[in-house]
């Protein structure tokens, strides 16, 4: 390995937690200690950065965490890091424990921060993909939203069990953010009558004439996925505009809410957090920063922190085509 001046990583997550982080964490301390490092804990975020939250780990530390939902070394969403008063204490602790290079778990905000952080005091960070929205770009995944989409999906087989002993419409809100992919393969997973996602307009009369059309064609139960985040509002806000034009049916809405960033991790996000986790610490040993570790066609890949986080990462067209396909 070369760039041998790092010695000491700290490691923290950031903003919603996701399933896979601790096995995303373990896989960072385990690789620092195979490449001989100090390996530091860095709690809640970048708040415990600033507060000075920051621990040595050991292996002991590290034991039983790969199967457990949530994050062991917490998180926050930090007010603080975002004044450079704030970036400066942190620093300042950092220095005081003798890191030198950071690995950041989190969404595109976690990441936000260690580009910042990188600019301003030259500390080499690596960002790892951790959020249940599945929203940034350089990777086909993150961390978390397979065991969201999971999850989502078991929800809704049993919403499906009394939507159907009733006849009614259900309207099922899932998270996402800004984002619909956590929707789209919910709705594709779940034979959905319908997925409202925001990146794609879908005017109430459309969704009132395809509700129309699986009425004529006896169909016993409808549920309606719609993603948080949408211009034309949430759930209930739909569920309102169809019960003028649709009196006639008995509508019901489910928020799945914070339910879907918890829970163990799949299988495919404890291997993913373990693959992403490793070469994160890799990529730092190499020389590499301010970039962020991903996997795109089965191949680890690393993405400039700056292009991961730009917010273009789009519902791939096929998966929206298939799920309209499959809703008719
Ligand atoms: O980014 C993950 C996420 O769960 C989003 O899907 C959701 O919009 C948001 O976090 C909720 O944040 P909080 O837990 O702070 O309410």
């Amino acid at each position: 390995m070369e760039n041998k001046a790092i010695t000491k990583i700290g490691v923290l997550t950031s903003g919603g937690d996701a399933p896979g982080m601790n096995a995303a964490i373990r896989a960072v301390v385990r690789a620092g200690f195979y490449y001989n490092l100090e390996m530091y804990g860095i709690y809640r975020g970048y708040e415990g950065m600033i507060q000075n939250e920051i621990k040595k780990l050991e292996s002991k530390n590290i034991a039983h965490i790969l199967e457990r939902g949530g994050t062991f070394l917490k998180s926050a969403r930090s007010a603080e890091f975002r004044t450079e008063e704030g970036r400066q204490k942190a620093y300042d602790n950092l220095k005081k424990h003798g890191i030198d290079a950071l690995v950041v778990i989190g969404g595109d905000g976690s990441l936000t921060g260690a580009h910042l952080f990188f600019k301003e005091f030259g500390i080499p960070a690596i960002g790892i993909p951790g959020t249940i929205d599945n929203d940034l770009a350089g990777t086909d995944h993150t961390i978390g939203f397979d065991t969201a989409c999971n999850t989502a999906i078991e929800a809704i087989d049993k919403i499906r069990d009394t939507a159907t002993s009733h006849d009614r419409l259900f309207f099922v809100e899932v998270m996402g953010r800004d984002a619909g992919f956590i929707a789209i393969n919910a709705g594709i997973g779940s034979a959905a009558a319908a997925t409202l996602i925001p990146e794609k307009k879908m005017p109430i009369e459309r969704l009132v004439e395809r509700l129309k059309a699986r009425t004529k064609a006896m169909k016993t139960s409808n549920i309606v996925i719609v993603a948080e985040g949408g211009k034309s509002g949430g759930a209930a806000e739909i569920a309102e505009k169809i019960k003028k034009q649709l009196p006639y049916y008995d509508i019901k809405v489910t928020i799945l809410g914070h339910l879907q960033r918890g829970g163990a991790p799949s299988s495919y996000d404890r291997v993913l957090a373990s693959k992403l986790g490793v070469s994160a610490v890799e990529g730092l040993l190499h020389g590499k920063h301010d970039v962020m570790a991903g996997i795109i066609n089965n191949k680890i890949v690393f993405t400039p922190i700056s292009k991961a986080i730009l917010g273009d990462k789009e519902v791939d067209e096929d998966d929206f085509r298939i799920a309209k396909i499959l809703s008719t």
